[in-house]
């Protein structure tokens, strides 16, 4: 009997609520052991976020505090570091079990599963709140003292209390060393506030000692997150063209593969966020990344991250390969990878090639690079796969009147890759650094394909592409920016487009 500890179960979707007293969710956390249940409290009239953990009797506590402290005895902290989660599972379970024997425990199986969870969360994870940080919707963990209950702000239903307390100024006290310890930082009564981040680039406030605040020791969590800027916004600093917009919307939106390519820093990952806001709202999105970056304003959407430090040292290594393999068993509409940059690719392609639209970034600097990075080491793509690349977006780095800006070079079409691996090229969009304006310079040829494919005529596309082009315009003059509100009216967009183009004045 092996244990196994899911601690990315899937992200459900969730919707805002009209009426926040209906509101009565429950999803998991740490699979199949911790849950939450989050609802409306009639007696004190507000949200409850209720952490669901497995409940021990006393006696079984009592076993828990037993196998814990003889673990602290055994466990070599150095073997767990550097080691994948799932290694680190096993090795506790090891020798919790061996400790069982020893101290003769008789635990049934399933008792012991229970005490199990606990001996991960506090060993591996970050105690009581380790459930809260895997938490994909939660941005702020607060704990202020003891006997106070620790409260968080969720992406969808904001501040609520949460049912966690800390009742002893002892072990919160040395939950805040365990912080400090997990940011590599340390604190002490001499030196007794926190500013740090943990390894998944959450940002930690902690104060120690009781007589900085009264109710002993505090902390308060910043998950990670990030707040993308919008297609508006791009347009705004002179990223792009709203013609580039319209253009790259319509890709997306007749499920072509784009690929943003360009130097370090050079707004690769920035342009993707914002070209996720044109994906249909319906459609299901899954985004696979190293470190977490991208923000989706959309409930289809499922995030997954590969390696994220949990606990001791680098664990929970899963790889981009592993994650993308497995995401196109659950069939999505839509595939973005942050970047490309191995063996992952062939998957990405091949998903590419047998109709999974995606977009995703590779660190090239010139259309050349990027073919001949895609088929070669360690990538190695055949031609034909790379054929299945639609447009290539190459974002550069650049200094506009003394200021370092961001600017989208090119819009290049894969037109076909020949069997020596070379490519025929299309680029109807280039910038030109000189002035610095965007040229609409030649007929798209993935247009062609589109309007082949889908039996659209070359002038409803054209006459699409215009609309699009004057609507971003337009939202860009009324100075529209905000996340949430292009996402609606990109959207309603596809819902019902003469509505949006009236509204925005594109027609009247
Ligand atoms: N369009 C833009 N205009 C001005 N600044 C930008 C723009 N896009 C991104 N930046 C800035 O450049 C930095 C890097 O952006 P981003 O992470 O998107 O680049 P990247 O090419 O993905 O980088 P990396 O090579 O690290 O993956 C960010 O700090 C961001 O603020
Ligand atoms: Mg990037």
């Amino acid at each position: 009997m092996t244990i196994s500890i899911n601690i990315r179960p899937s992200v459900p979707p969730l919707s805002k609520a009209e009426d926040r007293t209906k509101v009565d969710v429950r999803y998991s956390l740490i699979a199949p052991y911790a849950n939450v249940h989050i609802y409306w409290d009639d007696d004190t009239g507000e949200m409850i976020y209720e952490l669901e953990e497995p409940l021990l009797n006393d006696d079984q506590k009592k076993i828990l505090k037993k196998l814990e402290e003889s673990m602290l005895e055994l466990i070599n902290i150095n073997v767990a570091v550097d080691n994948t989660m799932q290694n680190l599972v096993e090795y506790i379970d090891r020798t919790a079990r061996l400790l069982i024997d020893e101290l003769n425990l008789k635990i049934p199986e399933s008792i012991y599963e229970r005490i199990f969870y606990f001996l991960y969360r506090d060993f591996i994870g970050m105690n009581e709140i380790d459930p809260l940080l895997k938490d994909y919707f939660i941005e702020d963990i607060e704990c202020n003292g003891v006997d106070t209950p620790v409260y968080i702000v969720h992406r969808v239903y904001r501040n609520m209390r949460t049912n966690v307390v800390f009742k002893d100024v002892d072990y919160l006290a040395s939950f805040v060393e365990k912080l400090a310890q997990r940011s590599g930082k340390y604190v002490s009564y001499a030196n007794p506030l926190l500013d740090g981040s943990l390894p998944d680039g959450s940002r930690i406030n902690a104060t120690y000692t009781k007589d900085v605040t009264s109710r002993g020791p505090t902390f308060t969590i910043r998950k990670f997150t990030r707040v993308p800027w919008t297609p508006t916004q791009l347009i705004a600093l002179n990223t792009l063209s709203p013609e580039m917009l319209s253009y790259l919307w319509l890709l997306i939106e007749y499920k072509s593969n784009i690929l943003i390519t360009g130097g370090t820093s050079s707004g690769k990952t920035t342009l993707l966020n914002a070209l996720a806001f044109f994906i249909p709202p319906e459609a299901r999105v899954i985004s696979i990344e190293d470190t977490r970056e991208l923000n989706l304003p959309r409930e289809n959407w499922l995030p997954a991250v590969s390696r994220t430090s949990v606990g001791m040292g680098k664990v929970g290594e899963v790889d981009l390969f592993d994650l993308l393999k497995n995401s196109f068993r659950q069939n999505p509409d839509y595939v973005i990878v942050g970047e490309v940059r191995g063996k992952e690719a062939y998957v990405l392609f091949q998903g590419m090639s047998s109709g999974h639209p995606s977009i995703s970034t590779l660190h090239a600097d010139s259309i050349d690079t990027v073919i001949r990075r895609l088929q070669t080491p360690p990538i190695n793509l055949s031609p034909t796969l790379v054929n299945s690349l639609d447009c290539i977006a190459v974002m550069t780095h650049a200094i506009v009147k003394n200021k370092h800006t961001r600017r989208l070079r090119e819009l290049v079409e894969v037109v076909n890759v020949d069997k020596d691996g070379s490519a025929l090229i299309n680029t109807p969009f280039v910038w030109e650094p000189g002035r610095d304006v965007f040229y609409f310079k030649k007929q798209s040829k993935v247009f062609e394909k589109i309007s082949a494919r889908y039996g659209l005529t070359m002038e409803e596309l054209q006459r699409e592409f215009l609309h699009r082009s004057r609507l971003m315009y337009n939202l860009f003059k009324q100075g529209i920016f905000g996340f949430a509100e292009i996402q609606k009216i990109i959207n309603d967009y596809h819902k019902d487009s003469d509505v949006i183009l009236k509204k925005f004045k594109v027609v009247s």
